[in-house]
């Protein structure tokens, strides 16, 4: 049962609204995957759910008129819950993954490309040896199994490939073919609050592209190979879900939009076009203790957010469109212009344009209000004065990238301090000189911001900071030039090699990740 058969007009199907109403109906109980035996391993518990990701290429309809050829994946599940896969418009990207906190998972990855891959689960508290790293590649032609315990809070992750080979990674240009996908995991506590699902409840992928006239995808190509080196890649539009942005007819009721940024570089800057404030359910790590309202979101690739829309006093014919708003960009940003100059067109770092726009057609009556308390039972790690502190300087290596502490990848490498004992908290120290923004990501775990310190003004991209979402859990941090963020991390459960590195897919394959080891 392959999903998302290709094939004249059904690829450009919309993912199903039906499809979003509760996985997890018939969610197993036994096991809540945080017994000490299944941190040791797939023991012996049968798997709840099973299925198959292929990763291969293909063609398919993003644009109107020629179809463009992609890498992307194909979802099949073997056992488990029916609507444990959903396919997202022409699979580009991937199916939507619904899981069920608790849940123990098989999922069989097949390596259909002409290179190296993995699937990374962005976000998942997993073990090493199932969490895609670059150290354990799927070769082409060949397959392999993972099993692993669903023992995240519920929210909104992803999965994407994070090959990284003797020249450099390929996690940008893979992603940008089309391997990436959204992953969705449901809890009891999400489920207590009533929060709109079925068809009042979007997710919503933003992915930059850009496109040749036949509609071939275009990637670093030309002088822009070199400006993307430093800034990362920059589209030229914005697709989400894999195609142009679209309007939606609503009804006067509350809507609950999950975003995720799956832009190899892109950030944005999440507001209504008619100015009301931004309502958040939610971060990286699942919902937070109370909803929190802000002008805009500013949203870093890798990131997400959860937003309650309400449109219960709308008028009939009204609109309202979710736009990224402009913002002033810091001087490689106002470089993109220059990536332009140079041959390569792109939308400039810092554009305004619409993302989504909702219609109002219909009249409905619909009890639900806004929860005042969202997750009660959520705890960051917690720190003291004496946690201790474990720092991490950016700097830039001239037409090599960025580096972490004047160190780029090296593989399954770890130097001295970069070994942090299981079951410590400790504060990671984020200190950004250069004059990108880094966000900056931790395989393994969710963490918490504990501090965000502007350190100096002279590269300042001021206007993303105001919208940034610090609270409830993150996996991924945006680190402005000129700042100095702390965050609170715990390692628990398990030990092994896991890697920390800059979202930003370029900066990333540019060699801004590193390895570092959880010891008992
Ligand atoms: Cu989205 Cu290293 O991951
Ligand atoms: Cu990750
Ligand atoms: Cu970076």
């Amino acid at each position: 049962r392959l999903l998302g058969g290709i094939g004249g007009a059904a690829g450009v199907a919309a993912l199903s609204p039906s499809m979003l109403l509760s996985a997890c109906k018939n969610e197993v109980t036994a096991g809540s995957g945080s017994d000490a035996a299944s941190a040791r391993g797939p023991g012996t518990r049968a798997v709840d759910v099973d299925f198959r990701l292929r990763a291969r290429p293909d063609t398919v309809p993003l644009l109107p008129g020629a179809p463009s050829e992609v890498w992307r994946y194909d979802g099949a599940l073997v056992d488990g819950p029916a609507n444990t896969l959903a396919p997202i418009n022409a699979s580009y990207p991937g199916p939507l993954i619904r899981l069920c906190r608790g849940q123990r998972v098989r999922a069989r990855l097949e390596n259909r490309l002409p290179e190296d891959t993995t699937v990374h689960w962005h976000g998942l508290h997993v073990p090493p040896d199932v969490d895609g790293q670059p150290r354990l590649p799927i070769k082409p032609g060949e397959n392999m199994s993972v099993t692993f315990d669903v023992r995240d809070r519920a929210g909104l992750y992803w999965y994407h490939p994070h090959p990284h080979g003797p020249d450099g990674g390929r996690v940008g240009f893979q992603s940008y073919a089309g391997l990436a996908g959204p992953l969705l995991i449901e809890d009891d506590i999400e489920r207590g609050l009533e929060l709109p699902d079925g068809d009042q409840q979007l997710i919503l992928i933003l992915q930059d592209r850009s496109f040749a006239d036949d509609n071939a995808l275009r990637y670093m190509d030309g002088m822009g190979a070199m400006m993307a080196r430093m800034q990362g890649f920059l589209g030229d539009r914005v697709l989400v879900n894999g195609r142009p942005p679209q309007t939606r007819d609503v009804a006067t009721r509350p809507y609950r939009l999950r975003i995720l940024n799956g832009s190899n570089a892109r950030i944005y800057k999440l507001a209504w076009s008619d100015g009301r404030p931004v309502t958040v359910l939610g971060t990286d790590g699942g919902l937070l203790a109370k909803p929190q309202r802000l002008r805009y979101v500013t949203l870093a690739p890798a990131q997400r957010i959860d937003v309650w829309v309400d449109l219960s006093d709308a008028q009939i014919g009204q609109r309202l469109s979710l736009v990224s708003d402009s913002y002033r960009a810091g001087m490689m940003g106002g470089m993109g212009g220059m990536g332009a100059m140079m041959g390569r067109s792109a939308l400039p770092a810092g554009a305004r344009f619409d993302l989504l726009g909702l219609r109002v057609t219909d009249r409905a009556r619909d009890g639900r209000s806004l929860p005042q308390n969202l997750d009660p039972e959520l705890s960051p790690p917690s720190v003291t004065r004496t946690t201790p502190i474990r720092r991490f300087e950016f700097g830039m290596r001239m037409m090599r990238g960025f580096s972490i502490n004047e160190r780029q990848f090296e593989g399954a490498k770890v130097a001295d301090d970069e070994i942090v004992a299981l079951g410590d908290t400790e504060i990671w120290e984020f200190v950004n000189d250069t004059m990108m923004p880094h966000p900056m990501h931790v395989h393994g775990l969710q963490f918490a911001v504990v501090e965000r310190r502007r350190m100096t003004d002279r590269r300042g991209w001021p206007d993303l900071d105001s919208g940034l979402v610090d609270a409830g859990l993150l996996d991924t941090v945006l680190v402005l030039p000129g700042e100095r963020v702390r965050i609170a991390l715990t390692f628990k459960d398990f030990e092994g090699l896991y890697i920390y590195h800059c979202h930003n897919m370029e900066h990333e394959d540019n060699g801004m990740m590193r390895y570092y080891r959880v010891r008992a």
